[in-house]
């Protein structure tokens, strides 16, 4: 049966219609903020959760309001994979995984982050980060439609179980929960653990089930998770790095209006000097809580130590050049003046 044309409900309809109609004028238009969404996996209180923010805050400033950065941290929205997945299809905007995530993208150079021992301190990596080979890595995100914007820093990595972790043979037998990046299971194989990949939002329950016995972080990561109070034994061994790469989807990012481009581009270099200048802090402080929370033993190994572990991951280097590129691993040698051949 059709409906009159006077009918009361025909004419409420079209009086909605002339309202949407009225209010979306070009001035209406024009003053919708731009959204971008920023996912994450970790808390609010870590480098990367404050560079987050603290770029939210900016974009809008710099951009008088046209840019609206929405942050979603703590797997809120996405874990690990799926975030990669939601990027490419531009259901968020903009993320900063670990530098250890862009395998799955078929961008395998990055795992060269994760070799151990290839950093002694934030002054070699930034040797690569803010240097050529770093720009060259980013670039190599293009083609899976992701621009890399910059690095942020998060920092280097102690072991944790419910056993202590002082000599190499220690780590034996031992499921490790470790991010999905072929370099991290060829390291924990060289100590004879057994690697396990799972995504950051599941480790603390696997830990505490546990489904696995032990893991690898920067402090900050640990604490802010509680992993420590599923895990008896810290060690600081600081045999490698965790940081990100800054990324956004290449498509939005190339469609944005030139001046807006700019402005985050700047908030973007403010928000990588927060990220950087107080991840080495908050992983100090980080550690200072776990110790002082009586929970977990917190172990510095002996120089000695140290260097027999370094003697047992160090020839991972060389199993995994042709996994992530010989060249990027020689680039990173000469960056850094690092020589495998002198331990
Ligand atoms: C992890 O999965 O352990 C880390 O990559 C989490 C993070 O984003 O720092």
């Amino acid at each position: 049966m059709t409906r009159p044309l006077n009918s009361p409900s025909f004419i409420r309809r079209g009086l909605v219609a002339v309202g949407v109609a009225l209010a979306m004028t070009p001035a209406a238009f024009a003053q919708a903020p731009i959204v971008i969404k920023f996912s994450h996996v970790v808390a609010n209180d870590t480098p990367k959760g404050k560079a987050a923010d603290f770029f939210a805050k900016r974009a809008a400033e710099l951009t008088k309001g046209r840019v609206k950065v929405e942050v979603y941290p703590n797997s809120q929205l996405y874990k690990d994979k799926e975030e990669m997945e939601a990027l490419q299809l531009g259901s968020v905007q903009m993320l900063a995984p670990s530098l250890s995530k862009f395998a799955p993208l078929g961008v395998k150079e990055f795992e060269v982050f994760d070799l151990p021992f290839i950093f002694d301190d934030y002054n070699d990596l930034h040797k690569v980060t803010a240097g050529p080979v770093g720009a060259k890595l980013l670039k190599k995100l293009e083609s899976r439609g992701i621009t890399g914007l910059a690095y942020w820093d998060n920092g280097f990595k102690v072991m944790s179980a419910n056993k202590p972790l002082k000599n190499v043979e220690d780590y034996k037998g031992l499921k490790m929960r470790i991010q999905s990046s072929k370099v991290l299971d060829a390291q924990m194989r060289a100590l004879g653990a057994l690697p396990q990949v799972l995504a950051f939002s599941e480790t603390y329950q696997a830990l505490q089930t546990g489904v696995v016995d032990g893991t690898e972080n920067p402090p900050s990561n640990l604490y802010t998770q509680k992993m420590h109070e599923v895990q008896k034994h810290v060690s600081v061994t600081n045999h490698g790095y965790l940081g990100y790469a800054v990324v956004v989807n290449k498509k939005f990012w190339d469609g944005l209006p030139g001046d807006v481009r700019t402005a985050l581009t700047k908030a973007m270099t403010e928000a990588t000097k927060v990220a950087n200048d107080t991840a080495f802090n908050d992983n100090q402080d980080a550690l200072a809580k776990v110790k002082a929370s009586g929970k977990t033993t917190v172990y510095a190994p002996t120089i000695g130590e140290r260097f027999l572990l370094k003697k047992a991951l160090v020839p991972v280097h060389k199993q995994l050049a042709s996994r992530v590129g010989d060249e990027t691993i020689q680039d990173i040698y000469k960056a850094t003046g690092f020589d495998p051949s002198k331990l």
